[in-house]
């Protein structure tokens, strides 16, 4: 058994994930798919789906209202989120909680927040907005960090949970298998991916790069590394000032940028 599945001498680790939601039934598909559902089955995540009305107390369960000083649209009330967040901390009462609502005014996630994620030992607990918006005090006294998956409105922020919980999964220890993880440094460097190929050698007259067929491993490596670079200085040059390039790649740039120049 490897170390990541909790052999001896390892103490497993899981990324213990709660997400409120007034629509549990969005997350459902995802989670129980592919890569997420056999993180889940191994004990490498978890994740608790809750439902927000469970936590109201009138007869129609009433999650949200209509937002002081008259503007149109809906507010989540605070009484059920308060609640469903108490009744986590009552459950879980040695543990820390890290609470994060899921808005378009947080923090733009990207691969830094995933990575950091799944090595959280806390709680996480994700607030999935709806409507126009959650009652500030929810905001002011619950909430440790906003986050936001891009420049745009979801209709909530289900979708945006899926994101972050997938992102921050597949970079648990054990949760990509041997292959899968050959793509884990795609974006661990900075870099965008290289190109790939699988078989056939060529098809309708579009051939594989010799390179990859050769059997050097060293030319594939180089290739490899050199086309990551050249899709990021084609595709997302804004990342080139952040990724950690060696005197090998900063060679490979500049004969890049002299191709591409001349
Ligand atoms: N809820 C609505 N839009 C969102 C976004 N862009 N990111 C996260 N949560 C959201």
């Amino acid at each position: 058994m490897s170390p990541a599945l909790g052999g001896p001498g390892s103490a497993m680790r899981r990324l213990n994930v709660h997400v409120l939601t007034l629509f549990p039934g969005i997350l459902a598909g995802p989670l129980n798919e592919s890569i997420l559902k056999r993180a889940r089955d191994k004990g490498l995540l978890d994740v608790d789906i809750r439902n927000i009305r469970d936590y109201t107390d009138d007869k129609h369960k009433t999650a949200d209202d209509s937002p002081y000083g008259g503007e149109p649209g809906m507010v989540l009330k605070p009484e059920p989120i308060f609640k469903a967040i108490e009744a986590l901390r009552a459950e879980h009462r040695d543990e820390q909680f890290l609470t994060i609502l899921l808005s378009p005014q947080g923090s733009i996630f990207d691969h830094r927040h995933a990575e950091r994620l799944s090595e959280e030992r806390r709680r996480i607990v994700l607030l999935c907005g709806h409507y126009e918006a959650v009652d500030e005090r929810v905001r002011a006294a619950l909430v440790d960090e906003e986050l936001s998956i891009g420049d745009y409105v979801l209709t909530g922020g289900e979708l945006a949970a899926l994101v972050v919980i997938d992102a921050a999964a597949r970079l648990l220890p054990g949760v990509l298998g041997d292959e899968e993880s050959a793509y884990r440094d795609s974006f661990g460097d900075g870099l965008l991916d290289h190109p790939h190929y699988t078989r056939p050698a060529e098809f309708r007259g579009m051939k594989v790069p010799d390179v990859l067929l050769s059997g050097n491993h060293e030319a594939v490596r180089k290739w490899r590394r050199r086309e990551a670079l050249r899709a990021t200085l084609l595709k997302r040059p804004d990342l080139l000032a952040a990724a950690e390039l060696t005197e090998e790649d900063r060679a490979m740039l500049a004969d890049l940028r002299r191709e591409m120049s001349g």
